[in-house]
């Protein structure tokens, strides 16, 4: 709270100056045009970049240069290389005005980064650049995207394109929006009608688009030959008692089956799943292009951790990678409260595969190429221990625990100055617990959340006895992939900069060997 009250009258400062340079030259009846917002936003980053705090930036996870970063947006690939936009309000860490962010990779783990892309500067997007989708058409980049206004109480979210030939500079379509009100179906929330999800299917472009109704909530498919001019086809797909509004669709073909992600807010709780405010989920199923319906599973939840958000998935050759915002709204914002100057980051973009309607996670392949040497551990353990070499905040933890003569195993990651963060498997109840309250800096949760922001617990099966895990800590995240990728678990934990200790305990005798490796992005 102390941090919060000193660094908040910054942000207030920020935040002006942020808004005069939005307003432009509004008094003196010129507002900024829409490079003029980009170049604006741009210099500040690069002059402000260089004050923010590290101690909590992932060394290879794509955060912000400064400001605040959520959702991956138009995450595709285009001549060459991997692009990703995301939700981006550079000039403080808080939820603000949004523009596109932008960076680019060859190999989704070393980003490069590029600055903002769009800005808010239509009165279609006045309110902000909200999340959208991309696609390449005839060597062209397009972004749809939503434009979000919120004046005088009244909310408006439509659908609009800006478009780009070297994927750099982008100019937004003089006939904004491509969807408004006229192609929404009766009963349909304005106010809610966001997240435009874009793909191809021989010769013709499809788009979901999240929205709600009194009392259920659903995802609108339209069709277009152009991605400019766009018909509404139909409710692709629509639940009742399955939150009030799904957020960020996104559609990809693999393993045989139509994958769709959505974010629903306020899914209802089951025993184990959905203990966040706001659940990523996945369904399987069958798109029906005949009646644009999609008829689908039970939703799941992607990972079981406490920060993992909004996902979108890219399909290029025989992969499917998927990222995600490795946070969660309604928490505390913990380096922006500490006056970091930046906020969020993105998930390590994951393979997915599907079998027997359930769905596979696992590390992109490039992470092993930034490996540094293997420590390997072999040994019998019961009760507490440490290796020598096994340590470290940027690194990859490959554990495999035989617990035939255990009944509970822990792995305690970000050891030292009296925190911890804990990952214990319980055999009794047949869980996994991920359990950051003694961490260094809380994060507190909206009422609303099951999870209260602190720990999360979900079930898994040994296979004979064995529990196989894959840990990657990146400075203040832990992303966990247990099996062959079958449960993940993803969560971010503040401590300070010397707890960088991992602690072995097993009540009975585990059978261990651990594999460590630095991970080093320069
Ligand atoms: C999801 C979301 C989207 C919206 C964006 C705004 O996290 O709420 O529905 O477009 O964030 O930043």
């Amino acid at each position: 709270m102390k941090f919060f009250l000193k660094n908040v009258g910054k942000y207030i400062i920020i935040g002006l100056l942020a808004c005069a340079v939005m307003l432009g030259c509004a008094a003196c009846g010129e507002p900024f045009t829409e490079a003029e917002m980009v170049t604006e936003a741009n210099a500040f980053i690069a002059e402000n970049a260089k004050n923010t705090d590290e101690r909590w930036r992932g060394d290879y996870h794509l955060a912000p240069r400064t400001g605040w970063m959520n959702d991956p947006n138009g995450f595709v690939y285009f001549k060459g290389k991997y692009h990703v936009f995301y939700q981006y309000h550079p000039y403080a860490p808080v939820n603000g005005v949004m523009y596109w962010g932008h960076a680019v990779s060859e190999d989704l783990v070393k980003w490069e980064h590029l600055g903002a892309a769009i800005a808010p500067d239509q009165t279609y997007d006045a309110d902000g650049c909200w999340s959208g989708s991309a696609i390449e058409r005839n060597g062209r980049l397009y972004l749809i995207y939503t434009g979000h206004t919120d004046r005088n109480g009244v909310r408006v979210q439509t659908q609009n394109v800006a478009y780009s030939d070297d994927g750099i500079v982008f100019k937004k379509y003089e006939r904004n929006p491509v969807i408004g009100k006229d192609l929404l179906p009766e009963g349909t929330s304005i106010a809610d009608f966001r997240d435009p999800y874009v793909w191809e299917r021989e010769g013709a472009y499809y788009l979901l688009v999240g929205t709600m109704e009194t009392g259920a909530a659903k995802v609108l498919l339209y069709r277009s030959d152009d991605l400019l001019h766009w018909e509404f086809v139909n409710t692709f797909l629509r639940r009742t008692h399955a939150g009030f509004c799904w957020e960020c669709p996104a559609l990809t073909h693999t393993s045989g089956t139509d994958l769709l992600l959505l974010s629903p807010v306020d899914y209802p709780h089951a025993q184990y799943a959905f203990w966040n405010y706001n659940s990523a989920v996945y369904a399987t199923g069958t798109v029906n292009y005949g009646s644009g319906t999609y008829t689908g599973s039970a939703f799941s939840e992607i990972d079981y951790g406490l920060d993992f958000y909004a996902p979108q998935a890219i399909r290029r050759g025989d992969a499917t990678v998927m990222t995600a915002w490795m946070n969660m709204w309604g928490r505390s914002y913990v380096p922006a409260l500490q006056g970091h100057g930046w906020s969020g980051s993105l998930a390590l973009p994951r393979v997915l595969t599907v079998k027997e309607g359930k769905l596979y996670q696992k590390p992109v392949p490039a992470i092993a190429e930034y490996y540094g040497e293997t420590v390997f551990i072999a040994d019998s353990l019961s009760g507490e221990k440490t290796y020598a070499g096994v340590s470290g905040r940027c690194v990859r933890i490959k554990v495999r625990a035989d617990l035939s003569e255990a009944n509970a195993f822990s792995v305690s990651l970000f050891v030292g100055d009296g925190c911890r963060t804990v990952l214990t498997y319980d055999r009794k109840s047949g869980t996994v617990t991920l359990d950051r309250t003694q961490s260094g800096y809380a994060v507190s949760a909206d009422p609303r959340e099951l999870s209260q922001g602190k720990r999360r617990v979900a079930p898994y099966s040994l296979r004979d006895g064995v529990l196989e895990m894959e840990i990657f800590l990146d400075k203040s995240s832990i992303e966990v992939f247990f099996g062959e990728g079958e449960l993940a678990m993803t969560s971010l934990s503040y401590n300070p900069v010397t707890a960088d200790g991992v602690r072995f305990s097993c009540n009975g005798t585990a059978r261990i060997e651990i594999e460590k490796n630095e991970i080093v992005v320069e």
